[in-house]
């Protein structure tokens, strides 16, 4: 069905399209193939879905009272709004508002900074595997991807990623927690690599899930970034706020490359999400207790996966990976077969899944299925 693009996709598309035709070559654009697959399938209705690392404990109760009260003003453009959330941003991060890029979800940042450094001088150091859409978006550009096995715990392994940055490196891609494995790097050691690498090129740091980990303040390496290194580091509004659907995202970082970022960027923001944005940067005590729940559903699943004898990764996301010895694309079927949705197949680790971490009710029908599909 290759014509059947909702709006949002048709944008992505043709603004991948504006960017190659402005930006790349004419051998990269003959050589470069249209934005075919939706990033997300639909899932089936009546399904448990543990497949998105979505938040299902939702937004703040003070988030949906601000988005009701912003569908009132939503006839104007959000100018005034969107200069409040910087503002917010920057006092959240300690940094000027013109050091913060903010997009329609960090995803839409991922992929300007994949056809920004993408077409800068073409390689990207990253892991294997990871997260893919900033390497996605280099691949549309003709960048090229230089992927760094993860060590046996499945973590980033720093020092080989450090062996692989050459002179034709434009970008190092870090995630952590990292998707799918959800483990973290050790703190030191990644504040070393930071510091190091980014004397080198530019380090892009994706936090996606990383208030959810256990020592937020401890880890982030939002300050390198704010202090004026070659660092980029990318937050979302979809995880730890449970606001996926209002699509929001910022990352931090050196004033000029913010400048080129922005350039790059092709949308404006809803004044509906900025307002449940701003509402929930304002309410630690909501953020605080949907980590307490998050965890607590991972903690269950993980005694799950041990009970049932089975190997995982130490998680510090809203998400479980764990090798079930099942070709992947099998165990999905199965699990579908028992009414629950859980994670795609990540390369080269085919016998793992993921599962993300949902409500009570929804955890439960999963550990039921687990145990009659692996028990
Ligand atoms: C590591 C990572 N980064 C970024 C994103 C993009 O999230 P969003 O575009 O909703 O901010 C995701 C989404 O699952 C993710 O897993």
């Amino acid at each position: 069905m290759p014509t059947l693009l909702n709006r949002r996709q048709w944008l992505k598309a043709a603004g991948a399209a504006v960017a190659a035709t402005t930006l790349a070559s004419p051998s990269r654009l003959l050589a470069q193939a249209p934005a075919a697959a939706p990033r997300r399938p639909p899932v089936a209705p009546g399904l448990v879905r543990l497949n998105y690392n979505e938040n299902p404990f939702g937004p703040a109760p003070s988030a949906k009272a601000a988005m009701h009260a912003a569908v009132d003003g939503s006839f104007r453009y959000a100018d005034a709004e969107e200069r409040d959330l910087l503002e917010l941003l920057a006092a959240r991060e300690g940094c000027r508002p013109e050091q913060i890029v903010m997009g329609a979800g960090s995803g839409e940042i991922l992929d300007v900074a994949g056809f920004h450094f993408g077409l800068e001088k073409g390689e990207i150091v990253a892991a294997n595997p990871s997260y893919m859409a900033l390497l996605n978006a280099a691949d549309r550009v003709g960048g090229k991807a230089v992927r760094v096995p993860l060590n046996a715990r499945l973590e980033h392994d720093l020092p080989a990623m450090a062996a692989a940055v050459t002179d034709r490196t434009s970008l190092v891609y870090l995630v952590n927690p990292n998707n799918p494995t959800g483990t973290v790097c050790g703190a030191a050691e990644l504040r070393d690599f930071v510091r190091r690498q980014s004397e080198r090129t530019t380090v892009f740091i994706d936090e996606a899930y990383l208030e959810i980990s256990d020592d937020f303040a401890g880890r982030t390496c939002a300050p390198l970034a704010v202090g004026g290194r070659n660092v980029v580091v990318a937050r979302t509004f979809s995880k730890i706020f449970g606001l996926a659907g209002m699509r929001l995202g910022y990352a931090v970082m050196p004033e000029k490359l913010a400048v080129s970022l922005r350039a790059r960027m092709t949308g404006s923001l809803s004044i509906v999400t900025l307002a449940a944005a701003a509402a929930s940067l304002k309410d630690p005590d909501y953020v605080r207790d949907t980590r307490a729940k998050i965890r607590a559903g991972r903690d269950a699943l993980v005694a799950e996966v041990k009970a049932l004898g089975l190997a995982y990764a130490e998680p510090q996301g809203n998400f479980v990976f764990f090798r079930t010895g099942l070709p992947v694309q099998d165990f999905i079927a199965r699990m579908r077969a028992e009414g629950v949705e859980v994670g795609r197949a990540f390369p080269p680790m085919t016998d793992w899944a993921r599962i993300s971490i949902g409500l009570p009710g929804e955890m439960a029908a999963c550990h039921r299925a687990l145990r009659r599909v692996l028990g």
